[in-house]
């Protein structure tokens, strides 16, 4: 192999190179084991291996131009048409494909912020939305020069209508709720704030990325109905690519409004290009993900994810049980699917997160409360075994870190593990500042405890930009 930094004069044989990509690939999270508990939404090989086959069928096809390929239209208005039938929308709603949950939500937030121009004339929008909400709205309000109206949720991690309400003002160009929120999967009251939404007359988002390919199909369902059928919502998202299983890069947007969709659009006349006009934020938009989403929701249709919601929720009661049978661990909330968090009423639960993930399992770290976060999939219903065996060893070590007992490794930990991946000034900042606060830190777990010290201090934000400047650099 050649020095990996330097554009090879001569190309290198396939069997080398796969050779090392499977090398590099090991180190990599292990979700094909059931080791991740977010990222890669797992159901089987079968299906993986069938989606590859599509995929591949369409590798270098472009949906950009759809008059060009007349398949990958045809595929695209049946994906959309068959999302439509599980997400209960009216005859006349429209949608498009994107790459992803946050490409979607983008373009509800254009959309929202073009209609509310030309029909009500707002020129400085404001977006409400619950802080559980996914910060691609966040995102979307910052790319678009909205500004977030950020409300505050219930004990119960749901947002309450009336708390909407009090911020709607004559400005006010989208609400949006969650179905579920990734943190705690929970459903916002969608049937409450639909009536607030219409009663005020401002569009309603339903943000069903995580829900879309599983709330239709739960059995026995307890959540209020969260879809088209709804009086007020508007629009909605759902990605095929996570509980759809399809691979990464699939995701629907439906309005039940024409003009709202029309409003996503770009045109732009005066190039020397020729007229340039987009649907969505991609350009060039893969074929493959749009053949991928056209034969998951075929191969599996409504009865194959009634089955694989079934062994998801079933599984998450399992792993939910099982938690909670330690005295001081908690599931947060209620969860209304198979995505939840817990905590610990006695002690540092990134410990536990650090030590699972010394044993090679992945859990989300989430803040208010401090968490760890599980998507379960239809793969963990294998490992069970296997994560309690693991987890009991996890539980025992975090619960004996103490501050005490951690507190001569703060530098040696900062040292080998922060200073590899911040520069080294801000490094000095964050050590600063959590020794002023007098804060210990181990691992990512006082990584963790320090960045909520910092929070506020602007000083936050830098750091994480220099981070992933870091992370996307040859020096990392
Ligand atoms: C509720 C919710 N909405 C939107 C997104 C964004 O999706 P993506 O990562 O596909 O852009 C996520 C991602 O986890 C999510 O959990």
């Amino acid at each position: 192999m050649n020095n990996k930094f330097e554009f090879p004069d001569e190309g290198i044989g396939a069997e080398e190179l796969f050779k090392e990509l499977d090398s590099i690939k090991s180190n990599d999270l292990q979700w094909k084991k059931g080791r991740a508990f977010s990222y890669v939404y797992y159901a089987d090989p079968k299906i993986t291996d069938i989606l590859s086959r599509a995929y591949t069928t369409y590798f270098s096809e472009n949906a950009l131009n759809p008059s060009a390929f007349p398949s990958l239209r045809k595929m695209e208005i049946e994906v959309v048409e068959m999302c439509k039938s599980i997400l209960n929308a009216p005859d006349h709603a429209v949608g498009l494909m994107t790459s992803g949950g946050t490409e979607s939500i983008l373009m509800a937030v254009k959309a929202a912020k073009e209609f509310a121009k030309r029909n009500k004339h707002i020129e400085k929008g404001e977006l409400i939305m619950p802080v559980t909400a996914h910060p691609a709205f966040n995102k979307a309000c910052d790319y678009f020069g909205i500004k977030s109206v950020i409300v505050p949720v219930q004990e119960d991690y749901r947002v309450e209508a009336s708390e909407i309400e009090k911020h709607i003002n004559d400005n006010t160009i989208l609400i949006v709720a969650s179905a579920p929120s990734y943190p705690q999967g929970v459903v916002d009251p969608l049937p409450e704030i639909g009536k607030i939404a219409k009663k005020n007359n401002v569009p309603l988002h339903v943000d069903a990325c995580v829900g879309g390919f599983v709330l239709p199909f739960v059995k026995n369902k307890k959540f209020p109905n969260f879809d088209l059928s709804v009086e007020g919502v508007t629009s909605i998202s759902a990605d095929i690519h996570k509980y759809g299983f399809a691979s990464k890069g699939c995701s629907v947007i439906i309005y039940n409004n024409e003009e709202l969709r029309k409003s996503q659009f770009y045109v732009y006349t005066d190039w020397p290009g020729g007229i340039y006009a987009s649907p969505s934020i991609m350009g060039t938009r893969p074929g493959g993900a749009i053949a991928v989403a056209w034969t998951v929701l075929q191969l599996l249709g409504r009865k194959g994810y009634e089955e694989l919601v079934d062994v998801s929720m079933k599984t998450a009661e399992k792993y939910q049980n099982y938690i909670s049978s330690f005295d001081d661990l908690e599931i947060v909330s209620s969860p209304d699917m198979c995505v939840f968090s817990f905590k610990s009423t006695d002690f540092d639960i990134y410990e536990l997160g650090d030590e699972m993930h010394e044993l090679n399992w992945l859990m989300d770290r989430q803040q208010s409360p401090p968490a760890l976060h599980m998507s379960i999939s239809p793969i963990h219903a294998e490992v069970f075994d296997e994560f309690k065996h693991d987890f009991e060893i996890a539980y025992k070590k975090a619960k004996k870190l103490n501050l005490k007992s951690v507190q001569k490794n703060i530098q040696i930990f900062a040292a080998k593990s922060l200073k590899k991946i911040l520069p080294d000034n801000s490094f000095k900042k964050l050590q600063k500042k959590a020794l002023e606060n007098g804060k210990s830190s181990t691992r990512s777990a006082a990584l963790y405890g320090m960045m909520g010290e910092l929070k506020g201090s602007g000083s936050l934000d830098e750091m994480i930009v220099e981070f992933l400047d870091q992370m996307t650099r040859k020096d990392k």
